[in-house]
């Protein structure tokens, strides 16, 4: 795991819009800023790998299956298409673009995580599909690769979510999809008190009765701490020049996505076109 070190870059903490209250310090094994961010989240996905799909299926209530399908709907695949899913974990959603007739590559840096979606292929019949072993920030692949690129519930993991936005855009190809799913900061104070107050709570216990971590899932709430969520991902999608820009939110945006499309003309990663703009049908 070493060899992640050095890759990151630390950012700003980005939770000066959240109330105190839902966010006091707390230090967690798995969350640690700058250098030695990517090696715990490493650590981390090895450590729960194997428990990695009952612990999503508990703590979602099975709903992370819907936001997957609806996240793999925004990408809008066609039969053909390449497609590239980033931090792909155990490959739901790899293995749904597949369902969908596109040429699919599911990418992830914990080997373990691809070791079980390696697994799980083996039992299904998913047409065009592999897995790689990779670094979301720094893609394996050629500037405008990709019809569709997603992630779920990825780019809070990274050590510069930035840095992990620009690499997908890069490997899309012109006109492509660039679909992110996470969980989201619910503008309403109500309601973002209780939801944090459920990351705080309960998905720790469902961790430590599960998987015997309790840290490992006190992590999400942590890392989100960290992120800017979709407000965030909509205004650097924005800046780094993307179109038909949108975020779709679900139940108050506890989850959201962020969908945005390569411009045809456009530069260099991170360069801002006077292309961008805002819209909602989706
Ligand atoms: C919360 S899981 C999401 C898995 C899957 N996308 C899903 O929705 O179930 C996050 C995944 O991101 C991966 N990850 C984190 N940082 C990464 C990086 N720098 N490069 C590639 N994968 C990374 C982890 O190994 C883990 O499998």
């Amino acid at each position: 795991m070493g060899r992640w070190a050095g890759q990151n870059k630390f950012h700003a903490p980005c939770d000066r819009d959240l109330p105190k209250l839902d966010f006091a310090p707390v230090s967690n094994t798995f969350y640690a800023p700058g250098e030695q961010r990517a090696a715990k989240v490493h650590a981390l996905f090895a450590t729960i790998a194997r428990r990695y799909d009952l612990i999503n299926d508990v703590q979602s209530f099975g709903m992370h299956r819907r936001w997957k399908r609806r996240l793999v709907a925004l990408a809008n695949v066609k039969p053909g298409d390449r497609a590239l899913d980033v931090c792909c974990g155990t490959g739901d959603i790899a293995f749904a673009l597949a369902a969908k007739r596109a040429e699919v590559t599911g990418l992830d840096f914990t080997e373990q995580m691809i070791t079980v979606a390696e697994a799980k292929k083996q039992k299904a019949e998913s047409g065009k599909l592999n897995f790689v072993c990779g670094d979301a920030m720094n893609l394996p692949f050629a500037e405008s690769t990709f019809d569709a690129v997603t992630v779920g519930y990825g780019l809070r993991n990274l050590a510069s979510w930035e840095t992990g936005l620009s690499e997908m855009i890069r490997v899309a190809k012109p006109g492509g999809r660039v679909v992110v799913l996470d969980f989201g900061k619910p503008d309403s104070a109500l309601w973002r008190t209780l939801y944090f107050g459920y990351l705080r709570l309960c998905v720790p216990v469902f961790g430590l009765v599960f998987a015997r971590q309790i840290d490992a899932y006190a992590y999400i709430l942590e890392s989100l701490k960290h992120y800017p969520a979709q407000r965030g991902v909509e205004a650097r999608m924005r800046e780094l020049g993307l179109k038909n820009i949108s975020v779709v939110n679900l139940i108050g945006g506890a989850m959201s996505f962020n969908y945005g499309e390569k411009t045809e003309e456009r530069g260099c990663p991170g360069r801002s076109t006077s292309e961008s703009q805002t819209g909602s049908g989706m």
